[in-house]
């Protein structure tokens, strides 16, 4: 096995892995290690049925019940797809990821990865974009710093500021998924002990205490310097990539600049992270 990073920051490789075979525990210990430290872990070449990428992330953490039901694949519905191929009820197109966001922050307990496997890509375009709000913490004003550190974010499904709609959840799902938590904007990593800042501008609705008038700019600015390109990993898919990515201090989006004629099909996990200090 080799590790080859991908970025100065974010991203690193994994060479020499079958993922449909059983990994020894060095080379496990070492992605996870890669893992938090990379924030973004890359396998080519894998090939998975459902059941067996499920298998494949169970080293790595035990799976979180994804919201939305709908995109469960009915055979493993633990996996669930993302794809270009939905509609809205009213026949809009659904791209899936667009937009800054980190996944399921509106969980009490969100998501700590999120894993997808490449089935069906365009030709080109529909990379993902990866933000690394751990250097963009650490690069923040000394003044922004203290401003956000006791600040608490509002987290909910549909943030009503958010400029991508999400598709609606059915009514068994909106009784399990909560109506708001409450996340901190610096959130530290609780496994590498590592500051950054934690936003969402799909989920966020507003700052504890702080009206939107002072709430939305500061969101914004964090938004702005967080995602600048610097901070950033682009990921160009491959067919049969699997990307594991850490939602706790990461911002990521998906791009919909491809031929939508094309489809873009790909299964997705996710792995149950803890409540964000
Ligand atoms: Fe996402």
């Amino acid at each position: 096995m080799e590790i080859r990073l991908l970025s100065p920051l974010t991203g690193a490789e994994v060479l020499g892995i079958d993922l449909t075979r059983p990994v020894v525990p060095e080379h496990r210990q070492a992605m996870c290690l890669a893992f938090v430290e990379r924030s973004v872990l890359v396998f080519r070449d894998q090939a998975l049925t459902p059941h067996q990428m499920l298998d494949a992330v169970s080293m790595f953490g035990t799976v979180f019940p994804q919201h939305n039901t709908k995109f469960a694949l009915s055979d493993c519905p633990q996996i669930h797809y993302v794809s270009n191929q939905d509609r809205f009820p009213d026949g809009r197109r659904y791209i899936p990821g667009d937009g800054w966001h980190t996944d399921h922050s509106n969980a009490a307990r969100p998501p700590k990865a999120t894993v997808l496997h490449a089935v069906s890509l365009p030709d080109k375009g529909g990379d993902t974009q990866y933000a690394n709000m751990a250097a963009a913490y650490d690069a923040l004003p000394a003044a922004t710093k203290e401003r956000i550190a006791p600040l608490m974010g509002i987290h909910v499904y549909q943030s009503s500021h958010s400029g991508r709609k999400l598709m609606a959840l059915n009514d068994t799902d909106k009784e399990r998924v909560p109506n708001a938590v409450l996340h901190p904007l610096l959130r530290t990593h609780p496994e590498s002990g590592v500051k950054s800042i934690y936003i969402n501008p799909i989920r966020i609705e507003g700052i504890l205490g702080l009206d939107h008038k002072e709430a939305l700019p500061l969101l914004g600015e964090l938004l702005e310097h967080g995602t600048a390109e610097c901070f950033q990993y682009r990921h160009v898919w491959k067919r049969g990539d699997l990307v594991m990515w850490d939602n706790r201090c990461l911002l990521h989006k998906a791009n919909g600049d491809y031929d939508m004629s094309q489809v873009r099909y790909l299964y997705r996990v996710m792995l149950q992270g803890d409540v964000p200090q």
